[in-house]
């Protein structure tokens, strides 16, 4: 008697959606026969790496339909995977539908689709609805792998097709993904968000924290490595959360203790790293490992306990500082990166001044300032005291200056000493040169042949500047 294997509801939904992708192809295939021209697609990601991830998942479902990428978005089908972190986020993508409408005057048979965070807003879907009626499809961050069955639904219904949900009901694995990089990838290893930092949007349009299971996490990585990926980048919220949820719990450090046996895979980065739960098992996992990468992106927010406590981060200014005298003592030249919000509800000369002196302390290789926004919705957008915008840029050009002046010479290592470089691409200014990336995440520019664009080779350190080294391949 034959075994039936049991699929589950993903395993279904994955079948369903290839069974769609597949009657697609060949009706797109058809009609290049007729007209001898391929239709064309473009995808504009704004936001973080996880925004980058979904796509790739787009831009794989777009190529398995037939549809040829194009850089301009004078294409046949446009699609925007929006963020909407900061008010600025969304204004830039209004600017851009403006344009996009236009475009569409011009060829009447464009497909335009809207997608990722901002979607998850109720009042951005009515505003798009209302003001920009040529838009074709709107969905949102829990249904990316629906993609093809939406262009099906829309091709044959010719109305706006919308389809949002408010959280996400499971992880679909295995729909067709399209890799930037050939030698780099980013991997999810969680999806949403359960912290809920008063003045942050994304765990309302990311939904619950989900953790991958790790043999699905470890499946995808052996195949990277298979296909010649020697760096990975773990996604997720909070990784240091990684694996509460799953039906049998596990750390994120013995993820990485697993990542790492993966034969292949030669650089393991990660993002992002909440303060507030970054064990010690993590600390000593990284300590010992050879893959793990000199580089900890480590968010503080503010420098101020009392505003930690209102942002709801659970870590207050001296356990932060500890942190990370422990992270420095266990690996002596690790980089140290960061987010900084100003002008938090509330922030007063003395919280700003206490952000000023843990930047100085830490001395950050680099750090990612904001100036806070109100994000309808979140506890923060409605506390007592906002703080005016001339006293926020004031602090801003303050903070940056300090950074700036603060930032530790990073340390990628000695001059003439002999350091691994993962060669990442011809550099941008200079075609004669290759540029390649240390372990802590600094760049090296060297003269070397394309052909190395991908591997990991050892180069020499010649000329250190501030923020990059000059370098040149060893003599064997
Ligand atoms: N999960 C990550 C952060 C993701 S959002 C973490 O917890 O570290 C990326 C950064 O955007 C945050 O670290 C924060 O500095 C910034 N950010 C989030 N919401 C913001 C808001 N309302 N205004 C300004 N900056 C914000
Ligand atoms: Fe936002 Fe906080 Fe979650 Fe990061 S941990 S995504 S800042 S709620
Ligand atoms: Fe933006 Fe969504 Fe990422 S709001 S920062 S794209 S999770």
């Amino acid at each position: 008697m034959s075994k039936t294997k049991i699929l589950n509801v993903g395993e279904i939904e994955t079948q369903k959606q290839k069974y769609i992708i597949e009657k697609l192809r060949k009706e797109f295939e058809n009609k290049y026969k007729e007209t001898n021209k391929k239709k064309t697609f473009h995808v504009e990601t704004f936001g973080c790496q996880m925004n980058f991830r979904d796509s790739e998942k787009i831009t794989g479902i777009l190529t398995q339909i037939g549809y040829e990428e194009v850089d301009t978005e004078e294409a046949d089908f446009v699609i925007y995977n929006t963020c909407t972190v900061r008010e600025n986020a969304n204004n830039k993508v209004y600017g851009r539908l403006g344009y996009l409408g236009k475009l569409k005057k011009e060829n009447p048979d464009m497909i335009i689709a809207i997608c990722g965070c901002m979607m998850q807003v109720p009042e951005v879907v009515e505003k798009i609805k209302k003001s920009y009626r040529f838009v074709d499809i709107i969905f949102g961050t829990h249904n990316i792998y629906k993609l093809a069955e939406l262009i099906e639904l829309r091709l044959y219904s010719k109305r706006m097709v919308i389809d949002l949900l408010t959280d996400a009901q499971m992880i679909v694995e295995n729909l067709p993904s399209e890799r930037k990089y050939d030698f780099k990838a980013g991997v999810n290893i969680m999806f949403g968000c359960n912290n809920f930092c008063t003045y942050c949007i994304v765990p309302y349009v990311r939904g619950r924290e989900r953790s991958r299971s790790p043999e699905e996490i470890i499946s995808e990585i052996k195949q990277l490595a298979n296909d010649g990926v020697v760096e990975i980048m773990l996604l997720g919220q909070n990784v240091n959360s990684y694996g509460k949820n799953l039906d049998q719990p596990m750390t994120f450090a013995s993820l990485l203790q697993r990542v790492e046996r993966v034969e292949g895979i030669e650089r393991i980065r990660f993002m992002t790293s909440n303060p507030m739960d970054l064990s010690d098992d993590l600390i000593e996992v990284m300590k010992n490992s050879s893959k793990i990468c000199n580089h900890l992106h480590l968010p503080i927010q503010s420098g101020s306990t009392r505003l930690l406590k209102l942002m709801n981060r659970k870590y207050t200014k001296e356990s932060y500082l500890e942190l990370v005298r422990k992270l420095k003592i266990a690996i002596p030249n690790i980089s140290l990166t960061t987010d900084i919000i100003v002008g938090f509800p509330g922030e007063t000369d003395e919280d700003f001044e206490d952000t000023i002196d843990v930047v100085k302390q830490v001395g950050f290789d680099s750090a990612f300032t904001f100036i806070y926004s109100k994000r309808t919705g979140t506890p923060a957008a409605t506390m007592d005291k906002q703080v005016p915008n001339e006293v926020c840029n004031i602090r801003f050009d303050h903070l940056l200056k300090t950074i700036r002046e603060s930032s530790k010479d990073s340390d990628g290592g000695e001059i003439n000493s002999i350091q691994k470089v993962l060669v990442e691409g011809i550099n941008e200014q200079n075609p004669e040169l290759l540029t390649g990336r240390l372990t802590n995440n600094m760049l090296v520019h060297f003269k070397g042949e394309n052909h190395l664009i991908g591997k990991i080779i050892p180069v020499k350190l010649i000329e250190k500047k501030r923020f990059y080294y000059m370098g040149e391949i060893p003599n064997q």
